[in-house]
């Protein structure tokens, strides 16, 4: 089913939040209806600046500076060599993570400034069409992400993640430019995915009436 548009959808949320099962479940369904989906993921594992982030995962958060150059750097290969041509083909993109990730995680590391980051990214990166938000209390994400690793990210300390929760739900009620769908990551995943394959499905035939 070809659309007249391609549609750009950011999934985005702190650390264990179920982002990743619940795209990869909606890819599913949207393509079984027919559609053609792809879905890309940031960090990315195809730049230097993409390995440059994992590694400061375990070895320890690089500067702020560094590390807001390794994200840019990353999307903008990202958005160059895969999310653009992919919308050109008119194509349903589901990101995994898109600019408010930068917005919210580096933000925190600038007194909170993701108005400036979301600035700065919205001169260089389409807009998504529609943002989805994730919201799970970072106690209850931080007991879903596994423990059995060697040693810990250091993203994903609590009091890390609470503030970046913080600015994900600031930047919904004050960002006049995003389009978001809060949703409440704490009920059962299949809820979460039935109610965003309606939602998103809606949401695509307004587009297609709007063309
Ligand atoms: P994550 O989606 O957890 O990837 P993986 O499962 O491969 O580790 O993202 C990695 C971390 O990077 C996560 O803690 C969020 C963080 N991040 C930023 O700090 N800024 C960004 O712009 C993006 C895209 C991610």
């Amino acid at each position: 089913m070809l659309l007249s548009n391609g549609i750009l959808i950011a999934f985005e949320g702190i650390d264990g939040t179920g982002k990743t099962s619940i795209i990869s479940a909606l890819l599913k369904r949207l393509t079984d209806d027919g559609f053609s989906v792809v879905t890309f993921k940031e960090p990315t594992n195809e730049t230097e600046a993409g390995k440059k982030i994992r590694n400061s995962y375990f070895d320890g958060r690089a500067s702020l500076e560094e590390e807001l150059q390794w994200f840019i750097d990353d999307r903008e290969w990202n958005v160059k060599e895969r999310i653009l041509p992919s919308l050109a083909e008119k194509k349903i993109v589901l990101m995994d993570r898109y600019f408010f990730s930068t917005a919210c995680y580096q933000g925190v590391r600038m007194n909170d400034d993701w108005s400036g980051i979301l600035k700065t990214n919205r001169l260089k990166f389409p807009e998504p069409d529609l943002t989805i938000i994730i919201d799970v209390d970072p106690r209850i994400s931080q007991q879903r992400i596994v423990k059995d690793r060697q040693k810990s990210n250091t993203f994903e300390e609590l009091d890390y993640q609470r503030s970046v929760r913080r600015l994900f739900l600031e930047i919904i009620k004050k960002d006049p430019i995003g389009i978001f769908l809060l949703i409440d990551g704490e009920v059962p995943l299949i809820e979460i995915i039935d109610s965003l394959y309606l939602r998103i499905k809606q949401f695509i035939k307004e587009k297609e009436i709007e063309k």
